[in-house]
C-alpha cells in the first residue's frame, strides 16, 4: 500500500470512530465554526495544534509557518489574523514555538538557504537585538533554547503591534495573547508570556482610533 493510501484509509477509520462516539459530530461540524483560539505555530510535523492540546476539530483556528513567525508583510498570516479576530471573535491567540526548532537553528548559522533566507532574516534580527545576552551563553544548546524563547516573545509583540489586535483590544478587550513553548522531549507546553488589552504597547507602535 502506498503511504498516501494509508492516510485515506486511516481517515475512514477516524470518521467511523467519531460517529461511533457521537453520531451528530459531523452534522454539528458542518454547520459552523466557533473556535475560541487562534494558534500560530511552527510547520514542524511534530507540533500539531489539536493533538498536543487534546482538542477536537472546531476548537482551534490554525496558522502554521516555519518557526511560527508573525511578519507584518505576510498577507496570509494577516488575513488569518483579521478573520480570526474580527469574524470568529477569538478570545485567545497562542503563538506556539518549540525547542529544537529547525527554522531557528538555521537562522543561527551562516548557511544560505536561498529564498528561505528572507524568512530567516526575521529570526536573525531577533538575535541581533538580544546579541549581548545570547553571546553570553557559551553552550550552543543554551543559546539555541534561549533564541527560541526570545523569538516567541517577539512574535507576541508583533501581534500587539498590529492595528487588528489594537483595534480589538480597544473595543472588545480581547483577545489575550499568549507565548507558549513546546518541549518535544516531554510533550509539555509552557507559557512564557501573556499580553492583554490593558498592557502597554511600545508608544511608537500605538495607533489612534
Ligand atoms: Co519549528
Amino acid at each position: 500500500m502506498k503511504s498516501s493510501d494509508r492516510l485515506l484509509l486511516e481517515n475512514k477509520a477516524w470518521a467511523q470512530e467519531k460517529l461511533f462516539i457521537d453520531k451528530d459530530f459531523f452534522r454539528r461540524m458542518s454547520k459552523d465554526q466557533t473556535p475560541e483560539f487562534l494558534w500560530i505555530g511552527c510547520s514542524d510535523s511534530r507540533v500539531p495544534a489539536n493533538e498536543i492540546t487534546n482538542t477536537d476539530p472546531g476548537e482551534i483556528f490554525v496558522q502554521r509557518n516555519i518557526a511560527n513567525l508573525v511578519v507584518n508583510t505576510d498577507l496570509n498570516l494577516l488575513s488569518v489574523l483579521q478573520y480570526a479576530v474580527e469574524e470568529l471573535k477569538v478570545k485567545h491567540i497562542i503563538v506556539c514555538g518549540h525547542y529544537g526548532c529547525g527554522g531557528v537553528k538555521a537562522a543561527m548559522t551562516k548557511k544560505s538557504f536561498g529564498m528561505l533566507n528572507k524568512w530567516l532574516h526575521n529570526i536573525k534580527d531577533i538575535y541581533r537585538i538580544h546579541k549581548t545576552e545570547l553571546d553570553g551563553l557559551s553552550v550552543f544548546e543554551e543559546r539555541f533554547d534561549r533564541l527560541v524563547e526570545l523569538s516567541i516573545r517577539e512574535q507576541v509583540f508583533n501581534l500587539a503591534k498590529t492595528y487588528i489586535v489594537q483595534n480589538a483590544w480597544k473595543h472588545h478587550q480581547r483577545p489575550t495573547l499568549h507565548g507558549w513553548v513546546y518541549d518535544m522531549k516531554d510533550g509539555i507546553l509552557n507559557e512564557l508570556c501573556q499580553m492583554k488589552h490593558d498592557d502597554p504597547v511600545d508608544e511608537i507602535f500605538r495607533y489612534d482610533f
